[in-house]
């Protein structure tokens, strides 16, 4: 009797979940098969008044219908809900506007290439070319024609990282001097952005490599005056306000004479603060009037052409414009120090 009963309980379901349209047609179906007080329900609990054997039988028997009621139902789904969502479409699904959308990350410039760019960008307008030169170089370009001789003690001031060969990598955008001067006839004015190399100690003022900005005026008649002028133009047009500076004598192979140049601390406005020693006065670069050995290295004839020559930190100026305290920075990779420019 419940044999027979389980079999039409079976065709009959099988039928249902054929005809059904919607997904409430299954859920009905569901429902009043497999749901708590359903068909199948009513036989598992009837199951207690049997003998033993024929419980197990039946058992058997409608957990069997149970699994294939359930599979119908799970292959049917989908073709329901799908003919359903593409129906309904428009109609019943509803766009939250006010859902904050998905932020996309985008990369940027590294902050020592936005203040090369934005220097480069200032010296263009002031009637420099931008030039670049190799980071391997030899120790003619980085020594011998910058009037620094095999042997002599000025070499020191570098500490060089030696390559195979008589190669080197180059300690300071100086040799461009040189090339630049083999290939063209002055007047010219040029700077050299570029990254240069120091066998040293890292602190936060150090790093093993680091960006230089190497400036050369060279004319008829080219003075110290006109590179205060210039430099005090570039400074001012950099930091975006009147920027007062000095020239210190000091000493460079390649210049003669030769100076260092001290901006006003911009971060005490030159009353004198930690940052500045107590100073009032920053250190900022090397320059100088270009020595005639360097001139005639370059084979220009330094009795008709003199100018002069300069060497920025890039490091430095955006450790001032941004007021950063440790070098190594810029060189760590760090998204959340880079993130912020
Ligand atoms: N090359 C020097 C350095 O790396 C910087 C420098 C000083 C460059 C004086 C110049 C200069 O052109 O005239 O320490």
């Amino acid at each position: 009797m419940e044999k027979i009963d389980l079999r039409t309980i079976k065709e009959q379901a099988g039928k249902e979940v054929e005809e059904a349209k919607e997904l409430k047609d299954l859920d009905k179906v569901f429902k009043k098969y497999l749901g708590k007080k359903g068909k199948l329900a009513q036989i598992f609990s009837s199951l207690r008044n049997l003998g033993e054997k024929e419980r197990a039988e039946l058992g058997k028997e409608a957990n069997r219908t149970r699994k294939f009621i359930e599979k119908k139902i799970k292959e049917k789904t989908p073709f329901i809900s799908g003919a359903e969502i593409s129906v309904s479409k428009g109609k019943k699904e509803r766009f939250d506007v006010t859902v904050p959308g998905k932020k996309r990350l985008l990369g940027h410039l590294h902050p020592l290439t936005l203040i090369k760019r934005k220097a480069e960008e200032i010296f263009q307008t002031i009637g420099f070319s931008v030039v670049e030169g190799p980071e391997v170089e030899n120790e003619w370009y980085n020594f011998d024609a910058l009037n620094i001789p095999k042997n002599h003690p000025a070499r020191d001031m570098w500490d060089t990282f030696y390559l195979k060969g008589g190669l080197l990598l180059r300690t300071h955008t100086s040799p461009n001097q040189i090339r630049y001067m083999e290939k063209n006839n002055p007047p010219f004015r040029i700077i050299v952005p570029g990254r240069i190399f120091r066998h040293e100690a890292t602190d936060a003022s150090h790093e093993i490599n680091f960006y230089q900005l190497e400036g050369l005026m060279i004319g008829k008649d080219i003075s110290a005056a006109n590179f205060k002028a210039i430099i005090k133009e570039f400074l001012s047009k950099f930091f975006g306000k009147e920027i007062k500076i000095r020239l210190r004598p000091s000493y460079f192979p390649f210049t003669e004479p030769s100076f260092e140049v001290d901006i006003n601390c911009l971060v005490c406005g030159g009353k004198g603060c930690k940052v500045c020693s107590k100073t009032g006065w920053l250190e900022l670069m090397g320059a100088g009037m270009v020595h005639p050995s360097v001139l005639r290295a370059g084979g220009i004839n330094p009795n008709y052409w003199q100018g002069f020559a300069f060497g920025i930190g890039i490091d430095r100026l955006a450790m001032m414009k941004y007021k950063i305290n440790d070098i190594r920075l810029f060189y760590s990779g760090d998204l959340r120090f880079l993130e912020q420019f």
